[in-house]
């Protein structure tokens, strides 16, 4: 399998480091003012934008929590995550100018979202936490993909959304990474015990794609169907392109997008090594990739 490889924490470093060296030149140009459709179009986008805040948020603290924790063992991996969360730091600075900018404000999470989330920071293993965070990852990078497609188009929003893009599907492989070097290091049951929560997680989150739907969809139009889909298929692949964890998509789930296993086998270019050292160079925008 060519997807998903394991490469030295050194080699993820480096990457960072790169990325680091061009990243606060990067700026959202803001000037040209958005003309929304109507307000419901513009709500929605502030509520699209204020889910993205909050996973940035919570990105950054466990980042920097579980780095601190690591340097005990291993500082060069430390090292990664502490830079990973600081681009997680990067995208919440950029959404709270870009919010400004829509109109809209960060708000106080809803009480679905708000449990989530304060079960999540709850979380106290360091697997959990990362394939917790792998999983989110992997479906804001499914998110705004699709969203640069179909959503409202405008040079700003695009943008934004093209910078959310390329990072996130940078964090993917990044967070492969983490959770392999993690799990050398557990409990040897540790990695059974991911099972059940990675089931959980996944029916979760394309749950999670009909809440969104109602809060989001004037602004980003992806359907349900699409989203539910992309998520499914995105969860799956990841771990059938990275075996060695063992988390197997479950058939029945996919069945309920119409999805087989097999149909997950093929080369997936969001999740690869490659597309994170294309990701790494900032000059380089996903948008042709689509
Ligand atoms: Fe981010
Ligand atoms: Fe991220």
């Amino acid at each position: 399998m060519t997807v998903v490889n394991d490469r030295p924490t050194s080699f993820w470093l480096r990457l960072l480091k790169q990325r680091r060296a061009r990243m606060y030149d990067e700026h959202l140009d803001l000037s040209a003012p958005i003309e929304w459709k109507d307000p419901e179009e513009q709500e929605a986008a502030i509520r699209f934008f204020n889910a993205a805040f909050r996973a940035e948020e919570s990105g950054l603290r466990q980042a920097h929590e579980i780095a601190d924790d690591v340097a005990k063992w291993d500082p060069e991996l430390a090292e990664t995550l502490t830079l990973y969360g600081d681009e997680e730091g990067w995208h919440r600075e950029l959404l709270t100018k870009f919010m400004t900018y829509i109109g809209g404000d960060i708000r106080p999470m809803g009480p679905t979202t708000g449990t989530f989330y304060k079960l999540y920071a709850k979380a106290e293993r360091h697997e959990t936490i990362i394939l917790t965070n792998l999983m989110f990852e992997t479906i804001g990078a499914t998110t705004y993909r699709l969203a640069l497609r179909t959503a409202k188009s405008h040079p700003a929003i695009r943008q934004m959304l093209t910078i959310l893009t390329r990072d996130e599907s940078f964090h993917v492989p990044l967070n492969v990474h983490f959770l392999r070097r993690i799990l050398e290091r557990a409990e040897p049951n540790a990695l059974h015990r991911l099972r059940p929560l990675y089931h959980l997680l996944t029916a979760a989150l394309m749950a999670s794609a009909a809440a969104s739907r109602r809060r989001a969809k004037p602004f980003d139009h992806i359907p349900f169907k699409t989203l539910a889909r992309a998520y499914a298929e995105h969860l799956g692949r990841l771990f059938m392109h990275a075996e060695d964890f063992g988390l197997a998509p479950s058939r029945l789930l996919l069945a309920t997008v119409g999805l087989r296993r097999s149909d997950l086998l093929g080369e997936d270019d969001v999740l690869s090594v490659q597309a994170a050292e294309r990701a790494a160079d900032r000059t380089q925008v996903v948008v042709s990739a689509l």
